[in-house]
C-alpha cells in the first residue's frame, strides 16, 4: 500500500517539527509494510518570498492529487508588512477554503504523564480532560467582507461575521455524528445574546439536533465557556463552535492539557482529502533552534493515517509511542524549561518507541 502525502512545512518551527513527523512516518511505514511518497509544497511566508504568493497554484494542485496533506505552520514577523492578501496566514486560509475543509477537529486530551504540566488544581482535573473542539473553518468573520474607509472620526475598519444555514448545518452534522460515537454530549458555543449570526447558528444547531435524539445538546455563551473551561473542563466532551470562537477556545483548551505544543488537528471536508496540522503557530522566537515540541505535528500525522488513510492500527502505534516517550520522562523545553531534549531528539525517541 502506498500513499501520496503533500508536505507543506511552511515557516518558523514548521519545517523542524514536520521533519520529526516524517521520521516517525517512515519508521511506521517500514514496520507496517506500507509506503509514503512525500512531496514538498510551498506555503506561507516562505512561498511568498520565493514566488510572490503565499499559496502558489502548484501547491493547490499538489494537495488536490494527494491522499492527505501534512502542514507545519505559517507566519512570522518578517511578513508583518506584506500586503494583506499576501500575508502567510492567507496561504493557510486559502488552502482550507480551496480544498473545502470546513470541519476542523481539535482533540484536547490531558495525557496522564503530563498531569503535572496542567495549570489547573488537582481536584479540577481529577476526572481528566478529553475534549474535542469541532471548529467551523471556512466561514464567519475570517472570510466575510473586510475593508477600511474614511469616516467622520478617522479610518474605520470592518470584518463581517456572516454565516449561512448550509455552513452551520454541515458543521453541526459533523459534530453530532462525532458525538454519536463518543459520549453523546455537545456544547454549542456562541454569543446569541448579542450576535445575529449566533442566533442563526443556535437555531440551525437545534434543527440538526432533532436528527440525533440520543445526543444531548446544550448551548453556552462564549464568555461563559471560556470561564467554564478552566472551572470544570470535565463537563465538556464535544465543543461545536464557529471559526473565531474555535480559534480562541482551542488555544485555551490546549493550555489546560499542558502545552499548545502537543495538540494536533484535522481539517476535513466532504471528500476523503484532509489537512493535518498542529494547532500551534510558527513560533518565530524559537524557530531554527531545535527546541520546539514536535508532538503536535506527530499526533497530527497519527490523525492523518487514521482518518484519511484508514490505518487505525498505525495511528494507535504512533500515539502509543508518544505516550511511552512522555512516560519515560522525556520533555521538550515548553514542558520542562530545565531538563529538556531537543526537537530532533524527541522525534528520534518517539520513532524508536514505535513497536
Ligand atoms: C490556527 C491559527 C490560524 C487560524 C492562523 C495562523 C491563521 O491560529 O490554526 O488556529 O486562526 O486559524
Ligand atoms: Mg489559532
Amino acid at each position: 500500500m502506498s500513499f501520496e502525502i503533500a508536505v507543506l512545512k511552511g515557516d518558523g518551527i514548521g519545517p523542524e517539527v514536520t521533519d520529526q513527523s516524517l521520521k516517525v512516518l517512515l519508521n511506521v511505514a517500514s514496520k507496517y509494510g506500507i509506503s509514503f511518497d512525500f512531496t514538498d509544497g510551498l506555503i506561507g511566508g516562505f512561498a511568498y518570498d520565493k514566488t510572490g504568493t503565499p499559496l502558489p497554484q502548484e501547491t493547490i494542485d499538489l494537495c488536490k492529487k494527494s491522499d492527505a496533506v501534512l502542514l507545519g505552520a505559517v507566519g512570522g514577523p518578517k511578513w508583518d508588512k506584506a500586503p494583506n492578501d499576501k500575508r502567510p496566514e492567507m496561504g493557510l486560509l486559502s488552502i482550507r477554503k480551496m480544498l473545502g475543509l470546513y470541519a476542523n477537529i481539535r482533540p484536547a486530551i490531558l495525557i496522564p504523564a503530563l498531569k503535572t504540566e496542567c495549570p489547573l488544581k488537582d481536584e479540577i482535573i481529577n476526572n481528566g480532560i478529553n475534549i474535542t473542539v469541532v471548529r467551523e473553518l471556512t466561514g464567519g468573520i475570517y472570510f466575510g467582507e473586510k475593508g477600511r474607509e474614511i469616516g467622520a472620526n478617522g479610518i474605520e475598519a470592518y470584518d463581517i461575521n456572516k454565516y449561512n444555514e448550509m455552513e452551520i448545518r454541515r458543521i453541526a452534522n459533523v459534530a453530532f455524528a462525532l458525538a454519536s460515537k463518543r459520549n453523546k454530549k455537545i456544547v454549542s458555543i456562541d454569543k446569541a445574546n448579542v450576535l445575529e449570526s449566533s442566533k442563526l447558528w443556535r437555531s440551525v444547531v437545534e434543527e440538526v439536533s432533532k436528527s440525533f435524539s440520543d445526543v444531548k445538546l446544550c448551548h453556552m455563551y462564549v464568555d461563559n465557556a471560556a470561564m467554564q473551561l478552566v472551572k470544570n473542563p470535565a463537563q465538556f466532551d464535544i465543543i461545536l463552535t464557529d471559526n473565531m470562537f474555535g480559534d480562541i477556545l482551542s488555544d485555551e483548551a490546549a493550555q489546560i492539557t499542558g502545552s499548545i505544543g502537543i495538540l494536533p488537528s484535522a481539517s476535513l471536508g466532504d471528500g476523503t482529502l484532509g489537512l493535518y496540522e498542529p494547532i500551534h503557530g510558527s513560533a518565530p522566537d524559537i524557530a531554527g533552534k531545535n527546541v520546539a515540541n514536535p508532538i503536535a505535528s506527530i499526533l497530527s500525522a497519527a490523525m492523518m493515517v487514521r482518518i484519511s488513510l484508514g490505518l487505525e492500527e498505525v495511528a494507535k502505534s504512533i500515539e502509543n509511542a508518544v505516550n511511552i516517550t512522555l512516560e519515560q520522562g522525556y520533555r521538550t523545553q515548553d514542558l520542562d524549561n530545565e531538563n529538556y531534549i531537543s526537537c530532533s531528539k524527541m522525534g528520534d525517541i518517539i520513532s524508536q518507541n514505535i513497536v
